[in-house]
């Protein structure tokens, strides 16, 4: 009996160990919580290649015009300038792109939580008309006729070049996007100290005056909840409820991180605000009246330095890392 249970448990270690030999863990910062993995398809270096590869490829949209990082630009933090992207064709979109820096991070997905899985994320901008408008197993076609892809493809995932080797390389390499040397995580490090400005204005983040923290919550600064943070009176894009169908969650949003928020504007779910500026000022006016809007959003009466300061403060948080 004892040595029954020996045995399963040394075969165990070995079925694990040769698991834990080939999976890759993808390197956080020390101050950064673990990072959620892929359980269908543990990332490996090849993955994440092919999926980079892929990530900045035209030849993903139908007319070979726009790759995934054609909305997701590094240099803005993955995220883009428009106040809604521009898909194939021109085709105006519905929503402003998020960065995906930390977007591993997530358990749900897009400004609603309507995707459960960044592994098979990939499958809306690419079919999404408004996005790249492709349907996959088409796109599968082209991608197959490239003999070097293909071979890629069946070094990093012993198959052929199929919409799970689409989706799943492009997530493991989303998931490398981790983004944690800012000025501010200089500071958490004990490295260097704020501009008193810079201080003012985190000590105000983080107070129970401001709120802010209690959505933008801890190191990647999202509790990932859904909020109605008051930007409007109306919400002509339902949010949350398009998921839920509750009307309680009309208006409600994926608490954006704010980690780079300097590069990534405009802002919100619409792109309706251009700059940090009325944010603020929205905020201090404890924003519009609806009846979903968070009792957190309340008038701050914030003094026009202590506007500034939480400005400066935000302005901190950006990791030049990916910029270049
Ligand atoms: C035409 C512009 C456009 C293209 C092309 C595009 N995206 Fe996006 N992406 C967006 C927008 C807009 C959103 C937000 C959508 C929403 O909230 O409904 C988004 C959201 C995401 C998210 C969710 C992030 C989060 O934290 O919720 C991921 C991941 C993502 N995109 C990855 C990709 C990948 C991978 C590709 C290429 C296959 C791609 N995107 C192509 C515009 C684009
Ligand atoms: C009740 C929760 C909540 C509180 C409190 C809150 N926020 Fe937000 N914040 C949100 C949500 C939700 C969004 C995204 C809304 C959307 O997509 O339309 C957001 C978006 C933002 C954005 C834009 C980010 C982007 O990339 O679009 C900034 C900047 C911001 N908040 C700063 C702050 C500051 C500063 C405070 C404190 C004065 C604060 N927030 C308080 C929930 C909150």
């Amino acid at each position: 009996m004892i040595r029954n249970v020996i045995c399963f448990l040394v075969g165990l270690c070995i079925i694990s160990c040769q698991e834990t030999d080939d999976v890759f863990f993808i390197p956080v910062p020390d101050h950064f919580p673990e990072l959620t993995v892929s359980l269908d398809s543990p990332a490996t270096p090849q993955k994440i290649a092919l999926g980079k590869r892929l990530f900045f490829d035209t030849l993903l949209s139908i007319d070979s015009t726009l790759s995934c990082a054609s909305c997701h630009l590094p240099e803005f933090a993955f995220s883009d300038t428009l106040a809604v992207s521009l898909g194939v064709n021109g085709a105006k979109g519905k929503r402003n792109a998020p960065s995906l820096l930390n977007a591993g991070y997530g358990s749900l997905f897009n400004k609603d939580g309507g995707v459960t899985k960044l592994d098979i994320f990939s499958l809306l901008p690419i079919e999404d008309h408004l996005e790249m408008g492709f349907p996959v197993l088409q796109l599968v076609k082209r991608l197959s006729k490239d003999a070097e892809l293909q071979k890629e493809a069946t070094i990093a995932f012993d198959r052929d070049l199929d919409p799970f080797v689409i989706t799943r390389s492009l997530a493991a390499y989303v998931r490398t996007l981790v983004s944690g040397d800012s000025k501010y995580d200089d500071y958490v490090k004990g490295k260097i100290q704020l501009s008193a400005s810079e201080e003012a204005g985190r000590q105000l983040f983080f107070s129970n005056k401001t709120n802010c923290s209690k959505c933008h919550e801890g190191i990647l600064f999202t509790n990932q909840e859904f909020e109605n943070n008051g930007i409007k009176s109306e919400y002509l894009d339902q949010g949350r409820k398009l998921v839920t169908a509750k009307e309680n969650d009309r208006g409600k949003f994926k608490v954006a991180s704010l980690r780079n928020v300097a590069v990534t504007g405009p802002y919100m779910h619409d792109g309706s605000f251009n700059d940090l500026e009325s944010i603020i000022e929205n905020y201090n006016l404890g924003g519009q009246s609806h009846p979903n809007k968070s009792s957190l959003i309340k008038p701050l009466n914030l003094s026009a330095e202590e506007k500034q300061s939480l400005i400066a403060f935000l302005n901190t948080l950006t990791d030049k890392k990916y910029l270049q």
